[in-house]
């Protein structure tokens, strides 16, 4: 009886160990996070940057966030909308990833806004601005650690505006980022009595600009502004200034037009004005340490605001499983817990809105050599209106 007694206590002793024992692996089991990010074309390096920038953040943690160790897997977007149902689809179904980190694209990251919302992923969106993602898809599920494409356009209609300029052109690529980032300038610029003459566009990423140029410089307008990046934004340039327009017609943007290219404008871009949340060397000094980490690590690379994106995602999303013990399915407590965050970003400090969009200071910069200076402060604390979002 006794000896039947000790053996019934041993088994369940050793039953609730095995329990324990098993909670605990699963617990810290790495947290799988998947990169959708471009690594072929024209988005190229910004890819690159976001996932330096992320790997970073991850690693200053001692490469764990909410108590859990991160590994990763990547999948090459392409920047191609029509592969991006397939390609997310992969992450979260073959590789079986916690959270999704991507993407550049607006247009790749809709799509995966759409699956991620269905599926109920946690989605991090390090860069495109596709106000949709922040606006009638918004989730409980999906973060932005960057911008609508709205801010920046706003912000620089604004400031052109107050500038006296009266007419203007715009010129971009056809797709979502594009347009929507005409339509913030048009918004501000109109309001404080601008004009928008012409609107010009080709399909992305086409970099065929000169039938554009040669249309810009017989509208003569006050000024123009755009929106291109990464290499289509170095080719735009360059192209602006050997078509003899520097000089007569001030070109304006999005920051993205200087952003991670003055290497490769190879000074073209000097004296651009553009609106942007980042600029180089801002004065505080999570930004100094930011620099200082980030050319140590990647071996005397300057960051721009690609990488400063990808580090604020990895932030974000270790505020969120700091909140939930490294727990991913408590999407409740982690959006809580970011929503009420102040993010120490290298951009200077910002909030998360309700519908999951940086709310931030818009500088206006100056390309000056390889740097982006900040002028001024352009817009304070600029929140996208989230136009649609159920959750704001
Ligand atoms: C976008 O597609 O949203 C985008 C791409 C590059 C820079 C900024 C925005």
């Amino acid at each position: 009886m006794k000896y039947k007694q000790m053996f019934r206590v041993a088994l369940l002793a050793s039953a609730l160990l095995g329990a324990s024992l098993s909670a605990y692996a699963e617990d810290n089991k790495p947290i799988k996070v998947g990169f959708m990010l471009p690594a072929t074309g024209t988005y190229t390096a910004l890819g690159n940057a976001i996932e330096n920038g992320f790997k970073l953040y991850v690693s200053e943690q001692g490469g764990k966030l909410g108590g859990r160790t991160i590994e990763y897997v990547k999948v090459d977007d392409e920047s191609d909308p029509a592969k991006a149902t397939d390609n997310i689809n992969k992450l979260i179904k073959s590789d079986k990833v916690d959270v999704v980190v991507g993407t550049v694209h607006s247009g790749v990251a809709a799509a995966m806004a759409k699956v991620a919302k269905e599926t109920k992923t946690l989605l991090f969106v390090p860069n495109a601005g596709a106000q949709a993602i922040t606006g009638p898809m918004c989730a409980p599920n999906i973060f932005r650690s960057s911008f609508s494409n709205w801010q920046p356009g706003y912000a620089m209609g604004e400031v052109m505006a107050k500038k006296g300029i009266k007419k203007a052109v715009t010129i971009t690529w056809k797709y979502a980022a594009g347009d929507e980032s005409i339509k913030g300038f048009k918004d501000s610029f109109t309001k404080n009595g601008g004009e928008v003459i012409k609107d010009l566009n080709l399909p992305f990423p086409n970099v065929e600009f000169q039938a554009l140029l040669t249309e810009i410089a017989a509208l003569k307008p006050d000024a123009v502004y755009t929106f291109f990046a990464g290499g289509g934004a170095v080719k735009f340039v360059k192209d602006y200034k050997a078509a003899g327009l520097m000089d007569k017609i001030p070109l304006y943007g999005a920051g993205f037009l200087t952003d991670g290219t003055l290497e490769a404008q190879g000074g073209d871009a000097e004296g651009l004005q553009t609106a942007l949340h980042y600029a180089d060397k801002l004065d505080n000094p999570k930004d100094k340490a930011f620099r200082s980490a980030y050319e140590t690590a990647y071996k005397d690379m300057v960051p721009d605001v690609y990488a400063v994106q990808g580090y604020d995602a990895a932030q974000m999303l270790g505020i969120g499983l700091a909140a939930t013990n490294g727990d991913v399915s408590k999407q409740a407590e982690l959006a809580a817990a970011i929503e009420k965050a102040e993010i120490d970003s290298p951009r200077g400090k910002f909030t998360i809105s309700k519908a999951h969009n940086p709310v931030q200071d818009i500088y206006l910069r100056e390309a000056k050599g390889k740097e982006n200076v900040v002028v001024e402060v352009a817009s304070k604390a600029l929140a996208d209106p989230a136009t649609g979002c159920p959750l704001k």
